[in-house]
C-alpha cells in the first residue's frame, strides 16, 4: 500500500495517473484482466460517480460503465438530465470504479485489494475535484467510507474527503431487484436538488 500511495502521490495530473495505475504491479487482479478501466465522462464534471470494478464488457472496452450496468446507469442520470457526454458542463458527471481491473468471475473485490488500490482512488478523487460524489454499490462504501450496508447507507448524504457524497444502490443491483428503483429514483432526486443549490 505504501507503494501504492507514493505512486498515486506521484501523478501530477489524471493522464499521469492513470498511466501510473496501469503500470502498478502490485495487485493480483491485474493479471487476469485485459486493460486497464481508468475513467469515462468529462474530468471538470461537478458529479463524480464511483462504481466497483470492470466487468466483461468493461475489460474489453477499456472503459467504465459501458455494459448492461452502464446502460442502467446512463437511464438512470438521463433520468435527471445528467450524462458523462452532456453538452451542458454543469449536467456532466465523471465515472470510475475502485478497482481498474476486471476481478476473475467479476467476483467482488476484496478487503486488502480495495485497500491497495485507495491510494490511486483518493488521488483520482483529488484530481478530478468534483462538487460532488455518488458511490454506487458497496464496495465503493467500503473503500471510501469504511463501511459496508448499501441498503441501509443509501439516500443519506456523508462526506469524502471534505465533499458531499451520497451513497446509491448499484445499477445491477437495481436491474436484479426491479422493485428497489424506488429508492434510487428518490436518491436521484435528492441528487439532483443539490445539485441545484
Ligand atoms: N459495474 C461497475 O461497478 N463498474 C463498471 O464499470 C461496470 C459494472
Amino acid at each position: 500500500v505504501a507503494i501504492a500511495r507514493a505512486a498515486a502521490a506521484a501523478a501530477p495530473d489524471l493522464p499521469a495517473l492513470a498511466a501510473a495505475m496501469a503500470a502498478f504491479e502490485h495487485c493480483e487482479i491485474k493479471r487476469g484482466a485485459r486493460n486497464a478501466v481508468f475513467a469515462d465522462g468529462q474530468p471538470g464534471a461537478r458529479v463524480m460517480i464511483v462504481g466497483e470494478a470492470p466487468g466483461r464488457e468493461e475489460d474489453r472496452a477499456g472503459k467504465p460503465f459501458v455494459g448492461q450496468a452502464g446502460q442502467m446507469l446512463d437511464r438512470m442520470l438521463a433520468a435527471i438530465d445528467l450524462g458523462r457526454a452532456h453538452e451542458n458542463t454543469d449536467r456532466a458527471v465523471y465515472i470510475t470504479n475502485v478497482m481498474p481491473w476486471r476481478p476473475p468471475s467479476n467476483r467482488t473485490p476484496d478487503a486488502d485489494e480495495i485497500a491497495m488500490m485507495l491510494p490511486f482512488l483518493e488521488r483520482h478523487i483529488a484530481l478530478a475535484d468534483p462538487q460532488i460524489i455518488v458511490l454506487m454499490g458497496n464496495t465503493p462504501c467500503q473503500a471510501l467510507l469504511g463501511q459496508t450496508g448499501i441498503t441501509a447507507l443509501r439516500g443519506t448524504w456523508t462526506e469524502v474527503l471534505g465533499k458531499p457524497c451520497l451513497p446509491m444502490f448499484h445499477p445491477a443491483y437495481l436491474l436484479r431487484n426491479p422493485a428497489a428503483k424506488r429508492e434510487a429514483w428518490a436518491d436521484l432526486l435528492t441528487l439532483n436538488a443539490r445539485l441545484k443549490t
